[in-house]
């Protein structure tokens, strides 16, 4: 038998996910809404949140898997409570994201694309996150942190519990 959505998304997802649907002709137009509803609750998106989310959009898993691993805001692989993207595209490799990721793995001893041992921080790199003004910069979560240098990272890492 089967397991219905409800077993891997919470009522408060489901609702969410049907209050976004009804915005659109179609049904599938909620996939990332729907997406980023399941991630909130549960840190990221597992092959059971695929497949429920399929479901109550009538949408084949394949096609709800295609758009969790085509942003990466999306992840598809556990990661710690904080993840912290760090962008390493043009603006912000000129201005030094190469010493923020060495320094970010120093000082959470794993690299790249790896979580902290406290379960706080993975470490992931990304591409342009549209604040090449503030370059180099990194998200924590949804927190944008700009104009980085490696000596400010343990005072702006200390926020996150
Ligand atoms: S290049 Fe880093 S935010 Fe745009």
């Amino acid at each position: 038998m089967s397991e219905g959505p409800s077993k891997a998304l919470s009522p408060s997802v489901l609702e969410k996910i049907e209050v976004e649907a009804l915005k659109y002709p179609v049904r599938r137009a909620a996939v990332k809404s729907a997406l980023r509803y399941a991630q909130a609750e549960q840190g990221w998106v597992n092959d059971d949140v695929v497949r429920a989310v399929a479901q109550v959009l009538n949408l084949e898993p394949i096609e709800v898997f295609e758009v969790a691993t085509f942003y990466d805001m999306f992840y598809t692989q556990p990661v710690g409570r904080h993840p912290i993207r760090v962008c390493t595209n043009v603006s912000c490799l000129l201005r030094g994201a190469g010493g923020v990721v060495d320094a970010l793995c120093k000082t959470l001893a794993v690299g790249v694309g790896e979580t902290s041992a406290d379960g706080r921080f993975t470490i992931l790199e990304a591409e342009c996150l549209g604040a090449c003004g503030g370059a180099p910069m990194m998200s924590v979560g949804n927190d944008y942190h700009e104009n980085l240098e490696p000596e400010k990272l343990e005072s702006i890492l200390e926020q996150y519990k």
